[in-house]
């Protein structure tokens, strides 16, 4: 794989700046932020007054812990526009995400806030190891998802080329990254294994592709992953973090010379850990609850912000910000089976652990008389899909996920291509307790 580390001067003076300038700048746009915040939507004017504090009370970042939290059924309940901090006239963006349950969550960019967006893209791009002059083949959708055009943007903002592909159309996504040559590409992890699937349909070799790094994010994926996709590509994999609800794509963004957690881009976000249960402040390094506050949004400022993603906070490495564990799971996506928490990546380390298995599997969840069981749907590789190799791999999967996770499951083994496909996120878990 080629070097691609950024050298210093190619760096914003910000990202190697003294912790105590960092910490300078947070608590400077913390106060703007928290009195924006207040003084333009009446939710937080609410809370703030209910629970007897005042943009005033912030003299430091640690008094941040005595501002109330903000959720996603906030945005549901002030749907479409009711925490916009600006007339509506002043967006100049809308993007919603669907949600599985009722209405969608929609967010709102002034003009400066699609500005800081494409800002901060193009530096997260910068830390994956691209470059102007680079060509970029976006295969995020496009859309009210953030993914396309937030990448677009800052693919743009990096004076890099875009193919604005978007996702699905496997095939063509193939013909083009052939013929256009690509050094990089952006896209859900488990998108690309469709991509990698589609060069082996073709008997084509990923290796020889153009692509020198993936961007990689919007779902969990584990470190195994990376190096399946790193070894089938010969190419560095780096993971990108954001959500929507705080501005999209680059949130955080990990290094392609360390590869060990997305970079917060603490310039621009304050994050917290905290415990889910109490709501207590965790120390750096302790797993939690991610929490963030926004320190320059204009159109939607989101004050202690739960993402429900769970994490640890790491001190900087190659930047002077702090880095988040690679996300492991939602606490949403966690599953309780017989008292035992599983997350579906735990699930998918022992599925690329286990030889003969192809990295596509499905969890469904389903009741065995009054207990919920477990059931994980894989597929075999081509060259291990006859019925004994089949049997085998089930039975090493099954033994894995009991040692490894501690939870007995029942594995079936499919040929290839029996699993679903995603074409953006994956969906992992089918939850069928509920029927029947
Ligand atoms: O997924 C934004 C995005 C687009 C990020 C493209 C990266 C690349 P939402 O649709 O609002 O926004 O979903 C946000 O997705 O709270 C996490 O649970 C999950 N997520 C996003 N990135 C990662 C990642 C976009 N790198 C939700 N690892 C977040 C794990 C991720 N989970």
């Amino acid at each position: 794989m080629k070097d691609l580390s950024p050298r210093k001067e190619e760096l914003e003076p910000i990202e190697i700046a003294s912790i105590d300038e960092i910490r300078a700048v947070q608590l400077e746009r913390l106060k703007w932020s928290l009195t924006h915040a207040y003084t333009n939507v009446p939710m937080y004017k609410q809370r703030f007054d209910a629970a007897g504090v005042h943009p005033d009370d912030l003299q430091s970042l640690a008094d941040l812990a005595k501002f109330p939290f903000s959720y996603k059924n906030d945005l549901r309940d002030n749907y479409p526009f009711g925490l916009l901090a600006v007339p509506r006239q002043q967006i100049a963006r809308l993007h919603a995400s669907s949600g599985t349950t009722g209405k969608p969550t929609v967010v709102g960019y002034t003009k400066g806030d699609i500005d800081n967006w494409a800002d901060l893209m193009a530096r997260s791009l910068r830390a994956s190891g691209l470059r102007a002059g680079d060509l970029v083949h976006n295969a995020y959708g496009y859309g009210l998802f953030t993914g396309g055009l937030g990448a677009h943007y800052g693919i743009e903002r990096l004076g890099a080329t875009v193919v604005p592909m978007s996702g699905g159309q496997t095939e063509k996504q193939v013909g083009l990254i052939t013929d256009f040559k690509p050094d990089g590409i952006m896209v859900t992890p488990s998108y690309m294994l469709n991509i990698l699937e589609q060069y082996h349909k073709l008997g084509m070799d990923p290796r020889e592709s153009s692509l020198s790094v993936g961007v990689f994010g919007a779902e969990p994926w584990t470190d195994a992953m990376r190096k399946e996709v790193e070894a089938a590509f010969d190419m560095h994999a780096v993971d990108i973090y954001g959500l929507s609800e705080i501005m999209g794509p680059g949130v955080a963004n990990e290094c392609v010379e360390t590869k060990d957690g997305p970079v917060i881009w603490e310039d621009h976000f304050y994050p917290e850990i905290i415990n889910p249960e109490t709501g207590e402040i965790c120390e750096d390094g302790e797993l939690g609850e991610l929490v963030f506050t926004t320190l320059t949004k204009e159109g939607l400022p989101m004050i202690r912000y739960r993402t429900r993603d769970l994490t640890r906070l790491l001190p900087g490495t190659a930047r002077s910000m702090r880095r988040m564990e690679k996300i492991t799971g939602r606490s949403d996506d966690m599953i309780i089976l017989r008292g035992v928490n599983v997350f579906p990546s735990q699930v998918e380390e022992q599925v690329l652990a286990t030889g003969g298995l192809a990295p596509h599997y499905q969890i469904e969840l389903y009741k065995s008389g009054r207990m919920d069981a477990m059931r994980v749907f894989v597929e075999a590789t081509p060259n291990a899909a006859d019925n004994l190799s089949k049997t085998a791999s089930a039975r090493m999967l099954t033994k894995h996920i009991k040692d490894m996770i501690g939870v007995s499951v029942e594995v079936i083994v499919g040929d290839p291509g029996d699993v679903e496909r995603s074409q953006g996120k994956a969906k992992r878990v089918v939850d069928n307790r509920g029927a029947g």
